[in-house]
């Protein structure tokens, strides 16, 4: 078992802020677990920063289950939260529990879901069977058609209300936290007063219990970055005037170096070697 658990996390509201990432792969989520990072995420975000898609919604839980176990295999420490793809969980409850139960076999320690009030009976359920639950309101970008786009939260009274519901009865279903994406920071300060559950904001200010950002957002590596990411490296450059410096050292032949590679020492049986391997392909019957 890990040490960052779906109960210690419960426990971190109101002592100490909450760190999470999202890590699609090994080297990342070995680096994200190394750094400290409370919870790793494998969020279905990968749909548009790893496959290059528009949106989140051809993401299959095929997929989330690939970049799970590689995820899982690196993380000691972190809790490593796995999400639950656009209709892997709204058709129904037995197939929902089919496709939670595939990311927990994956390596996951926890399953996050897009919604709150209207999927209480599938998170009682979830949690009844063994598998811990954090909920997603605000900005839900599976419902990106329905929300008119990816805006902004919480300006009415109606969204106020809204959010507020999903995040109560998420606490109330047993979830064991909740994601407030892109929400007024005065509404997410709400929320968080109102739930006993921790709150992990992405867009949505410093009065929650904690964060949450984009692996390729936060390095630099993704172009279209959402208007609250904070960038912490620019990744993309880096690389980019890496892939430049090996193109032209290949290219004028200063790469490989003489550190980089291994000759005989002793020319004279090389030269033997070389005659005899030509001797012996000579004398081989070609096959047909
Ligand atoms: O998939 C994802 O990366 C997410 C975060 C934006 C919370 O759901």
């Amino acid at each position: 078992m890990r040490e960052i658990t779906p109960r210690k996390i419960m426990e971190m509201k109101g002592k100490e802020k909450i760190v999470m990432v999202t890590a699609y792969d090994y080297p990342s989520a070995l680096i994200a677990d190394k750094a400290g990072i409370d919870i790793i995420f494998v969020g279905d975000s990968l749909g548009m920063v790893v496959y290059g898609e528009q949106n989140t919604l051809n993401v299959s839980i095929e997929q989330m289950v690939y970049h799970t176990r590689a995820v899982a295999k690196a993380v000691k420490r972190g809790m490593v939260l796995a999400d639950m793809p656009f209709m892997s969980y709204e058709v129904s409850i037995e197939e929902a529990l089919r496709n939670a139960a595939k990311l927990i076999q994956a390596g996951a320690d926890a399953v996050k879901i897009e919604g709150g009030y209207d999927y209480i009976k599938l998170v009682r359920k979830l949690v009844r069977v063994g598998i811990p639950v954090m909920g997603h309101t605000g900005l839900t970008p599976q419902r990106y058609l329905r929300l008119g786009g990816y805006r902004l939260m919480g300006e009415t009274e109606d969204e106020i209300e809204e959010i507020l519901r999903d995040a109560k009865a998420l606490e109330k279903a047993g979830a064991f936290a909740v994601v407030l994406e892109f929400v007024l920071a005065d509404v997410a300060k709400l929320v968080t007063e109102e739930v006993k559950i921790p709150t992990i904001g992405i867009g949505s200010g410093p009065y929650v219990d904690g964060q949450v950002l984009v692996w390729h957002d936060l390095l630099g590596i993704y172009e279209n970055v959402p208007p609250f990411v904070k960038k912490y490296a620019d990744l993309r450059s880096m690389i980019q005037l890496a892939l430049e410096e090996y193109k032209n050292e290949v290219k004028e032949g200063k790469f490989p170096e003489p550190k980089h590679y291994w000759e005989f020492l002793d020319k004279e049986d090389l030269e033997k070697k070389k005659r005899k391997a030509i001797e012996r392909l000579l004398e081989e019957p070609v096959d047909e």
